[in-house]
């Protein structure tokens, strides 16, 4: 079985994709609603046309870029459901089930190095390079020019970005010291990971201890003044102004001191074809059940940690039947039949064996996010596990202007990223600048 609503529609919206209908929850992610609607091969790999799904649902991977409303290469698990939306697959010759572009993996099993093939000729050369065009890319270009909108301005003493436990402290902590702040998170709503803490779709049991925290920090966010711009993700820092892609348009975001509290990814699996369709994330996972969707009927789940358990229960809870959670290195190879996962390969106590299953949920340590403050200049330090973003205990980074707090820090632990955020904000009130 492919994944599958087990909650239902409450507000349905008509898109069409590849020219049929989709029925979606209003305002849903679509890749949401196309994978409960079974299709999990939503693109394919640029160069050797593989077929990719939606891994992270959090727009950190590229599975799910897709052609939304004549524009290309959308990431359709950050693109909303709407009425008469138009979804295509892009850069294929058939479908993304059935490319005929596929057949670059099989002329090519051992790779292929196109930066020296048929150099030695110039003609053949050219004409190699106008089948290479046509053949790897992300996408046509868009069906007409957008119009140029003019950037939206915004000022802040104190720009926090990122809105999990560590953002939303710091940027009560600093308001409350009458400090302007603005705090802009890529999320709808505020919370960050605690949002979609692995909750039994039908239940919510599992989530109600962390919906209640996050009830309570942005309650506080609020008393205290914070302004806050959801949908809205920070491209780059320059001197004094940030960059922001916003679902409205671009933002130019001027402050004096940033505070960068990104937390971080979900890392990456080493295990054959772990790169298929319908292997998702952990966060993924627990994504689609909030939304209300099941990954599959039948699934193996290999990761570590409390958050990967209570997903495995979780998906229990929701129907599923589960494998696992077994440790990450027992997950050797992914199978694959028709675009479709066909089972897990697992080493398990010396022996191996093959588990039949639908889908595959997958919880690697996860890394820190440090791109944004390394981009501003942040140094990015190895601490002996994993590269994290250089700050002391004040969030201090060495830099003018640039505080790092939280998980990109290195600070895992809830009661870390708040001390460490309430003494940032302390050193932020008091005038500290690095
Ligand atoms: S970027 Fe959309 S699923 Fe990963």
């Amino acid at each position: 079985m492919a994944p599958r609503r087990i909650r239902p529609i409450t507000d349905a919206v008509a898109l069409r994709c590849d020219g049929r209908a989709v029925t979606a929850q209003r305002d849903e992610p679509i890749a949401v609603a196309l994978l409960a609607a079974g299709r999990t091969t939503l693109t394919r790999s640029v160069k050797y046309h593989r077929p990719r799904g939606p891994t992270c649902m959090a727009g950190r991977c590229d599975g799910c870029l897709m052609r939304v409303d004549g524009v290309p290469s959308v990431m359709t698990c950050r693109a909303r459901a709407a009425p008469g939306r138009v979804v295509e697959t892009q850069n294929v010759i058939g479908s993304a089930q059935l490319d005929l572009l596929e057949a670059t993996d099989w002329f090519f099993p051992g790779g292929l190095d196109h930066h020296h093939m048929f150099t030695r000729f110039g003609p053949v050369n050219r004409a190699m390079q106008a089948v290479a065009r046509r053949v790897a890319g992300i996408g046509r270009l868009p069906d007409r020019v957008a119009p140029v909108v003019p950037p939206e301005r915004l000022d802040a003493e104190v720009l926090v970005v990122g809105a999990g436990v560590a953002g939303l402290e710091v940027a009560t902590e600093a308001a409350r010291r009458g400090m302007d702040v603005l705090l802009v998170d890529e999320e709808p709503q505020p919370g960050g990971l605690l949002v979609w803490q692995p909750r039994s779709a039908i239940t919510d049991r599992h989530a109600n201890g962390a919906l209640a925290i996050v009830g309570e920090l942005v309650a506080r966010a609020r008393a205290a003044g914070v302004r806050w711009l959801p949908n809205t993700c920070v491209v780059g820092v320059y001197d004094d102004v940030a960059l922001c892609d916003a679902e409205d348009g671009p933002r130019l975001l001027r402050f004096r001191r940033i505070v960068v509290a990104t937390g971080t990814h979900e890392g990456a699996v080493d295990a054959v074809d772990a790169d298929a369709p319908a292997v998702f994330g952990t966060r993924a996972a627990a994504r689609l059940l909030a939304y209300g969707v099941l990954v599959g009927d039948a699934v193996v789940v290999a990761g570590e940690g409390a958050w990967t358990r209570a997903v495995a229960e979780a998906l229990r809870d929701a129907g599923a039947r589960v494998e696992g959670p077994h440790a990450l290195e027992a997950l050797r190879a992914v199978r694959t039949r028709g675009g479709r996962v066909r089972g897990a390969v697992l080493e398990l106590d010396g022996a191996t064996r093959t588990v039949e299953c639908d889908a595959v949920v997958v919880g690697p340590p996860p890394s820190a996010a440090y791109e944004l403050a390394a981009q501003a200049g942040a140094r990015v330090v190895f601490d002996g596990r994993r590269f994290v973003v250089q700050a002391d205990d004040e969030g201090r980074t060495g830099i003018a202007r640039l505080f790092a707090v939280g998980a990109c820090t290195g600070r895992d632990t809830v009661e870390e990223a708040l001390a460490q955020a309430r003494r940032a904000a302390t050193v932020l009130a008091e005038g500290g600048t690095t």
